[in-house]
């Protein structure tokens, strides 16, 4: 049985929790572009949520006007919500959403994006 492996490889976003801060606004999705991808991330009460800037629903952009509220990541055109630590939209109207793994550290914020190019392993 053949597995993909997986590599991820971080990128880091503020060197500080302070200029986290200073630069996003709590729970206001915000645009990122990291390694050519458009990200969205917001700060919340609990940390920090990082998904594609597209929506599942028809791919609009979640940067304006997107919002976390109750643990949920909200998209303003049609208010489908996801919950932010699984990305599972919550009444199962649409696909989930991708989570990238947030690492906080005494080097600031990085965000973790899979390798496209991982090998392949067998058990
Ligand atoms: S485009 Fe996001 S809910 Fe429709």
């Amino acid at each position: 049985m053949f597995f993909r492996k997986k590599e991820i490889k971080w990128f880091l976003l503020f060197s500080s929790e302070e200029k986290a801060e200073e630069n996003l606004p709590l729970n206001k999705a915000v645009l990122i572009e990291v390694d050519n991808i458009q990200l969205c991330i917001v700060r919340h009460e609990e940390g920090y949520f990082v998904t594609n800037n597209k929506c599942p629903h028809q791919g609009l952009p979640l940067n304006r006007g997107g919002f976390c509220e109750n643990g949920k990541m909200i998209c303003p055109f049609h208010r489908y919500e996801w919950d932010i630590k699984t990305g599972r939209e919550t009444r199962k109207q649409e696909n989930n959403m991708e989570v990238y793994p947030i690492k906080v550290d005494k080097n600031g914020i990085s965000i973790g994006i899979e390798k496209k190019s991982g090998g392949f392993f067998s058990l």
